[in-house]
């Protein structure tokens, strides 16, 4: 039988995360017992494709309204909010409705914010559509959407109530979608197990070419680690801070580039940089800190940030991330491969001063780029 793993936040529900090939049905399992109307909300590159599969499980058990807003980044605001919450008013929605979030990171974030301020809170289920939305967005409750100040600056912590990883959905995604699920799978085995990263190596050019059998494997080693960590801190007040590795870099990168450069690219030229700093700081190894470039290499992930990024212009951008406090610049930073930082006086977070953040991006897009 299909192992289900289960993500137990301290003060929330206990949910379950289902996945494996062909496992759509399974979503009529999953729906809250008072459920009277499921709402799919999906962006208009997804929904074509899935929504009404979607449906025609569901629509046995429930009235379907199927919700689409533009896709893309850009569109993960405030005014796509108010669109969708002016559909769902129009629906005359009630609590008993269930929001099904269908699709990548921008749909997750935005169907599960909708979610979680709709009549104070209604429950949601995640249905990603991209490896990096199974390995990431679909468990652990953030949701959000971006200002013209940053990424995810507006949002909240909602729990899904369940998640289905429907492995046959991420078959029709393009290569660049591969990269940023595999960039946080990196950053996973980075955080909690070394052995992930050899894994992802060796299955690397299965995953790329979307073998559903061997993705199973790693895809589910990825949600366990983000499970466990997630189950420890729902809230990120302490430990869930080290899911933010590589990031700090990454996110900059994504804001100066005004986001032409992908998450997981992104990501992973942060953890290179992020690596470096924690080498510099003597925290990480050289030896492990080769490693981890050589693995990024391997997989055909970036080492570095562009050289036409400014390092200077790149420090700048890592001020508005949601981890400083007090105006230290934090961050999570490996100790080994497997192994983060543990708790000091900023939580499981690490400040840094500018002027090795700066050696260390120097070096990498001296060296590596
Ligand atoms: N994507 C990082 C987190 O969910 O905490």
């Amino acid at each position: 039988m299909r192992k289900i793993l289960n993500v137990r936040p301290a003060g929330s529900r206990n949910y379950q995360v289902r996945i494996g090939p062909d496992i759509l049905h399974e979503l009529i399992r999953v729906l809250p017992l008072e459920c009277a109307t499921v709402c799919i909300i999906s962006d208009d590159n997804v929904a074509p494709l899935y929504a009404e599969k979607v449906k025609a499980v569901v629509k046995e058990r429930a009235e379907v309204e199927i919700i689409t807003f533009p896709a893309g980044e850009a569109n993960k605001n405030r005014m796509t909010k108010e669109q969708i919450e002016d559909k769902l008013l129009a629906a005359n929605l009630r609590r008993d409705c269930t929001v099904v979030a269908l699709g990548g990171g921008v749909a997750l974030d935005m169907a599960g914010f909708v979610a979680s301020t709709f009549l104070r809170g209604v429950p949601w289920i995640t249905l990603p559509t991209s490896l990096l939305a199974a390995v990431d967005a679909s468990i652990g409750g953030k949701t959000g959407l971006n200002t013209t100040q940053g990424k995810n600056l507006i949002g909240a912590f909602h729990q899904p109530y369940a998640v289905l990883i429907n492995l046959d959905f991420l078959t029709s995604l393009p290569a660049e979608e591969i990269d940023n699920g595999l960039a946080e799978m990196v950053k996973h085995a980075v955080i909690a197990d070394a052995d992930h990263l050899n894994e992802l190596v060796e299955a690397a050019g299965e995953i790329r070419s979307l073998n559903l059998k061997t993705l199973e494997r790693p895809v589910r080693r990825s949600v366990e680690i983000k499970a466990k960590i997630v189950s420890m801190d729902p809230g990120e007040r302490n430990l869930r801070q080290v899911l933010n590795c590589g990031h700090t870099i990454g996110h900059a990168i994504e804001l100066v580039s005004q986001y032409r450069i992908k998450h997981g690219l992104a990501v992973a030229a942060g953890l290179s940089v992020e690596a470096g700093i924690a080498n510099q700081l003597g925290l990480l190894s050289t030896r492990e800190l080769e490693r981890l470039r050589e693995v990024l290499r391997n997989l055909s992930l970036p080492l570095a940030p562009p050289d036409i990024l400014d390092p200077a212009i790149l420090l700048e951008a890592t001020r508005t991330d949601k981890k400083n406090r007090l105006r230290k610049n934090l961050y999570s930073l490996p100790v080994g491969l497997g192994k983060m930082i543990s708790a000091g006086p900023d939580g499981y977070v690490h400040q840094v001063d500018d002027e090795v953040v700066l050696a260390a991006l120097e070096e990498t897009q001296e060296s590596l780029a």
